[in-house]
Parts: structure tokens; sequence; C-alpha cells
């Protein structure tokens, strides 16, 4: 029996990569191939669960003989020290990986991942990851599946509540910023979490938007569009990657060794592991893929999938498949290593209860810092959509507001898909009526009209809700899809408003009082009728414990909204997929509209209701002297773009400059424009800055037909605006 102290003694928290391969390589060495394959093997607890769970009453038995090497679902240190212990009864001692799907905050719940987004606040979306790291290693929680980087134009999709929507360059910098705020100073720092990149690959692009569905895609634009958010994850040192349910171009990911092989652990050199989804390696049965569970454990292992999360496959066949020589053992140990070395690099073969400290988890928990950056963060994840006769921001004083709408006073719902519940959240999550109650001055009052359910066809709180209105200054209406309609297996063929939300809006507008309409979703929504006739719009997401005082600061303007949509929001389902940055077609359509035979739709324009980037203030910018240092450039030099942005109106305000570009001629078609670079700026009433952008031909290059990555001389066209529609345009010359 070996003793784990050779280990426990010689182990230091951040040893170098040296040091722990020795350590992997010496613990791998007096491995059985049961215990190896235990590593292999993860199992969810019983006390939650996202899939459908296998029983199993032995887990404990299995997790002392080695038999289990993490365990999802599982966090507070009275269970994860208890299953630890079990772990250390095993022969080898080697200790359980805990993860745990901490998306959008623990403890603390922050807005979720798309209207984070919305930010575009690369810090404070660190923060908030940061955050949830802490309060989580707190608890016990090693790992976080997290962050999902899958790009996503398909609003159907439930799943675009949980990423930074449709934008690669934007998505990439939020992966890049969600990793460093998860791992923080580095694993081996207690206070971190492994991050998990996932979904890997394409999930995001399912067809019909049905979560779960096959993707067929060109490799130009998976290597394009949708891989550099996986890449800048793994630049940015992802310990994890986490597969996906998806076949891609007819190969499940979970089996698809390009994918896994040959990119991310070839070409891009990733010495992390890599999980698979839940049971997806059984699931490529149903695929069609492999013709039993015994084969798809053989071409998931050898498509490089290393762990595998809860369909057993690994467990019930690798052994086999080793004997009957169908696999090799030098597959079976990269992927033990891998996993090894992560719990080595967390210090857990030093300390296995180093995340299970009571003390600290207290500490972490309920603190006023991190409830004050969600709140901040909420704030400048709203997006005003709409703001006629500057109704917003609302006074405090002497004004009689009738709140209305089934989301008033909605507690748990502000928590979204893929959040944690605490049994204490009634008092502690902010709802709306609260975080406006807590706003209102002298001479105010507020009255309340539920008006109707989210999703019925009761009608009969309408009248109780005009009556309110009628004796109103202001309608504050809040109406949305239900928390649950947006997240995993949320798919929905229809984007309106559920139930008679909508006919509640008719209503409030015809009692002639001036409305401010609060939308709540995971996604972008189709509202055509609000969008036209409701005079405020403010697109509020699902925003988190502090969701009801963000609201106020926002309505009573303490802050000024400054949000951007991170995905472009769709007149009506039929112009889906949409998004900015398409190609621009052989007929586009034409401004001389006497010609029918265009690009288009015959009942619709092809523009979005709202595009991409697009968000207005309580205040407004005027785009000035917008000027490049060239206008003819050579090889490896570099363009600066200069703008002066004014603020034009009364209020302080951030504005998020965004920087367009395309490329007019390619090797292959290029999109009408691409997101390159922004900065957001804060000015005063009538305070101008200047901002500068530098671009380089890396900024032009992209993957052509046989996928190389070149930038083309040729003509540009450099835009400059504050979202994707309304821009500046300049051209230039790059050559060789
Ligand atoms: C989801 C993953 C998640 C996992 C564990 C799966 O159904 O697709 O994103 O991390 O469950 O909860």
């Amino acid at each position: 029996m070996l003793c784990m102290n050779t280990f426990v003694q010689a182990q230091s928290v951040l040893a170098p990569a040296a040091i722990i391969d020795r350590r992997v390589d010496s613990l791998l060495s007096l491995m059985t191939i049961d215990e190896k394959i235990g590593q292999l093997n993860q199992l969810t607890s019983d006390w939650i669960f996202t899939g459908p769970i296998k029983n199993d009453n032995d887990k404990v038995a299995q997790i002392k003989k080695g038999m289990i090497g993490s365990m999802l679902n599982v966090s507070g240190v009275k269970h994860t020290r208890e299953l630890q212990e079990y772990a250390m009864q095993s022969r080898l001692k080697i200790p359980l990986l805990f993860g745990l799907d901490v998306i959008h905050g623990f403890r603390t719940t922050f807005p979720l991942p798309l209207a984070e987004a919305a930010s575009w606040d690369l810090e404070a979306i660190e923060k908030s990851a940061r955050i949830a790291g802490k309060e989580a290693a707190a608890a016990g929680v090693h790992w976080t599946f997290a962050p999902m980087v899958d790009i996503s134009r398909d609003p159907r999709w439930g799943r675009v509540m949980e990423g930074a929507g449709e934008d690669t360059y934007l998505g990439s910098l939020i992966a890049k910023a969600r990793v460093k705020g998860f791992q923080g100073k580095g694993l081996g720092d207690k206070e971190s979490i492994m991050a998990c990149a996932k979904h890997f690959a394409a999930y995001g692009a399912a067809i019909g938007g049905r979560d779960y569905n096959s993707v067929d895609m060109s490799m130009r634009t998976l290597w394009d569009t949708y891989l550099p958010p996986f890449k800048a994850a793994a630049d940015a040192g992802a310990a994890t990657f986490m597969n996906s349910f998806n076949d891609l171009n007819g190969i499940p990911a979970t089996g698809n060794s390009y994918l896994q092989r040959d990119i991310l652990k070839g070409q891009w050199d990733f010495k992390g592991f890599v999980v698979s989804d839940w049971g997806s390696i059984g699931e490529m049965v149903n695929h069609g893929y492999a013709a039993n569970e015994k084969e798809a454990a053989r071409m998931a292992i050898q498509a490089g999938s290393d762990m595998d999360m809860e369909s057993r496959c690994y467990r019930d066949h690798l052994y086999q498949l080793l004997k009957e020589n169908k696999i090799q053992h030098s597959q079976l140990d990269d992927a033990v290593k891998r996993i090894l070395r992560k719990k080595f690099e967390l210090g857990l073969f030093e300390d296995p209860f180093r995340y299970c400290d009571s003390q600290r988890q207290d500490a972490q928990w309920n603190r006023a810092s991190h409830l004050q950056a969600a709140r901040e963060i909420a704030t400048r994840s709203m997006v005003l959509l709409k703001n006629e006769k500057q109704i917003l921001p609302l006074p405090n004083h002497n004004i009689k507001i009738a709140c209305v709408g089934p989301f008033v006073k909605s507690v748990r719902d502000h928590l979204g898909f893929w959040s944690i519940e605490w049994p204490d959240d009634s008092s502690r999550i902010v709802t709306l009526w609260d975080g406006i109650n807590r706003k209102l001055g002298k001479g105010s009052s507020l009255v309340y009209a539920k008006g109707c359910h989210t999703n019925d066809a009761d009608t009969s709180g309408f009248a109780e809700a005009k009556r309110a209105a009628l004796q109103s200054d202001v309608v504050v209406l809040t109406v949305g899809e239900e928390r649950n309609m947006s997240g995993e297996s949320k798919s929905r063929s229809s984007l309106r408003l559920p139930g008679v939300q909508e006919q509640l809006i008719k209503a409030m507008v015809a009692t002639g009082k001036p409305v401010v309409l609060l939308i709540h979703a995971g996604r972008p929504l189709v509202f055509s009728w609000a969008a036209d006739h409701v005079p405020s719009i403010l697109y509020a997401w699902w925003l988190g414990t502090e969701a009801g005082n963000a609201m106020a600061d926002v309505l009573f303007g303490d802050y000024n909204p400054s949000g951007k949509l991170p995905m472009t929001f769709p007149r009506n389902e039929g112009q889906i997929p949409i998004y900015y940055n398409h190609f621009n077609t052989g007929r586009p359509p034409a401004t001389d509209s006497s010609n029918i035979y265009v690009s288009s739709y015959i009942d619709l324009p092809n523009s979005p209701r709202y595009p991409f980037g697009y968000g207005l203030s309580y205040t407004s910018f005027s785009y000035e002297s917008f000027m490049l240092s060239d206008t003819s450039l050579r090889g490896n030099q570099t363009l600066t773009v200069t703008v002066r942005v004014k603020n034009t109106g009364k209020y302080p305000g951030k504005e998020t400059v965004q920087l367009y570009l395309r490329d007019r001629v390619g090797k292959a078609v290029r999109p009408v424009k691409e997101l390159k670079k922004f900065e957001q700026v804060y000015l005063q009433p009538g305070e101008t800055k200047e901002v500068i952008f530098s671009l380089t031909t890396a900024d032009l290059a992209y993957y052509d037909n046989e996928l190389n990555y070149n930038w083309e001389e040729g003509v540009f066209d450099v835009m400059v605006g504050g979202n994707s529609r309304d821009v500046h345009m300049r051209s230039l010359q790059w050559s060789k």
C-alpha cells in the first residue's frame, strides 16, 4: 500500500510544471487500470442535477475504491469535506475534484452572462467572475463549468442567455475576462477555481435554434466565427474544456478527433483536460455514430474526451477495450495525467481539504462588496432601447407611479436560469417594488397592480391595472419571459411575450399615461407593437440578487444607462438567424426599390428591430472629426483612427465607441462589417474626448476556404459609431 505522504511532503502549491509532471508520472506508475479509469469518471451528487439521472446508491462505495475522479453538483464545505473524506479512504488517496455550474454567480447572483455582455465592460465582467470564483471556492468548489463561449446568432436557442452573444471579437474578449476572473491568481491560489470553456464546439449554431440539434457549417465559418472565443479562453489559460452535445458536420463533438485532438490539444497545445457534456459519450449511440456504449467509449477517448460526465461508458467499458487492444494504454494514461495534473496544480495533494474551510466559507458569505459589485454591473447591463420625450429618468419627488406587470414583485425570477437558489433568497433578492420604494422621495407614492400572469390567458387583472394607471403620473410596466424560458433545453419557436402581456401593454398605453416598459428575458424577444407604441423601453434581462436596486438606479437616473446589445434584435422570428456581420450577397437590397429581384423578404425589411451594438443613453453623443492617419498604407504599418466624441446632452454618460471594418474584396467574400475595436468613454455634459484606435494587418486577417489565415491587400472601409448601424465611414488602401 502506497503512503501518500511521499506526494504530500514533496508537493508545493505553485510548483513549476516540470515538477508537477514528475509527480503525475510517479503517481501514475502506481495506479491500477481500474484506478486510472476511476479518474475519468465524473458523477453527479444527488443534490442537484441538470440532466437525466441514473440512480446509483453506491457512489460512496465507488469513491472509497477510487472509482470516481470527480463529482459535480456538490457544494458547501460540509458536503465536499464529507465526500473528500471518503476519497481519502481509497488506496491512493487521490482527491476528488468538485465541479459546479457557477455560471453567473454563486451566493451573489450576477446578471445573466448575456446581460453582462451588454455592459461591454470587461473589467466588471472579470470582477463578477472573480467574485463568483471566490465565493464558490470558499464553499468547496474547485471547478466551474464556465464560461460558455458559444457564439450565438439564433435567439430561439435558449442558451444564448449563457454566453456573450453573436460577435466573435467581443465574445473572445469576454471569454478571456471570464477565464481570468474565475482563475484569479492561478490554480494553486485557494481563491481560484478552474474555468471550463464550453461547449467545444459550435453548439451555438444548432439548426433551427433547437437545443442539442445538429450543426452543419463551413470550416471557414467554424474557424473565423466560432473557434476564436475558444482560442482566447485557451490562451487565457482555461484549465479545462467541455465538449458539446451537437454533431458538427456529422461527427458528434464528443467523438470529434479533429476538434479535440487536432485543434485543441494539437495546434493550440492545450495542456488541460476535456470533460464530456452530461452523458454526451453515451449519446453518440442516439446520434447514430456509435453502435453501442462500448463503441462510444472507444470513440470518445480516442477523440480526446478525457473525463466522462455521467454517461458511465468509460467506467463500464474502458477496461475491456484495453484488454481487447481497441484502445491504447497511452490514450488512457494521457487522459489520466491531464486530470491528475490539475489536481496537483490546485494543491489538492498537499491538502485535499484546502477548499473545505468553514470559516472562509462564512467570510465569503453575504459580503456587502459583492452585492455592490453585482448592483454596479446590473446597472451597466441594462439597455435603453427607446426614450421618446425623455420620460426617463423619472423624478423621485412628487410623482405617483403605478407599478404594473407580472414581475413587479418577482423574487427568484431575478436569478434567471443557471443560478443557485438559497433558502433565504426571499429576503436577499431585491425586487423592483423594493428598489423603487427605497428611492421614493417627498410627495411621491406607489401603487401596484399585477395585471396578468406571465403565461396564461387571464385578463381579469387588467381593470385593476387600468385603475392604478389612471390614478398615477406614469406607469412602470414589467413584462417578459419567465426565468426558466431561457436556458438549457429552452428553445422557443415564438419569441413573443407569452400569455396576454402584449394586451396588457396595449391596455396601459390606452390609458394615455406615459409608459416605461421594462422587459425581462434571457434572449432577444420580439415585441413589435411595444417598440412602435411605447415611449420608453428598457431591456432589463435577469439581473441577479441586486436587480431591484439596479433597475431603480437606472429608472431614477442615478445611473445613466450605457448597455449596448450583444445580439441583433429581429423584427420577427422569420428573420432568424440575423446578425450584423453577414455577407453582402450578389443582390443586396437596392436603394432603388423598383428592383425586386434582390435578397430580401417581400413582407419585411432586412434590417433588424435593433442592431447589434445598439443602446441609448439619457444623454446624447456626437461623433466629430473622424480621421484616418493615412489613406494608403503598406505592409506592417499601423493605421491610427481618431474620432472626437462629444456629450451633447444634459447628463453625464458613458458611450461605447465601436470600430467596424469592411474588407471590400477578398479571396473569399467578407462580411459587410466586423467589430474590430471598441472603447468606453465617460463624458460630462458638453465634454469632448478624443478616442484613438490602432489597426494593424493582424486586424485584417481571416480564414479563406483553404483555411489559410491571411490578410489581403485592397480597399478597406473603417466605420466608427455608437452601434453597428449608425456609423461614419472612411476608406483606405492597404497594400502588401
Ligand atoms: C450542460 C452543461 C453543464 C452540464 C452540467 C449539461 O446539460 O450542457 O453546460 O455544465 O450539464 O450541469
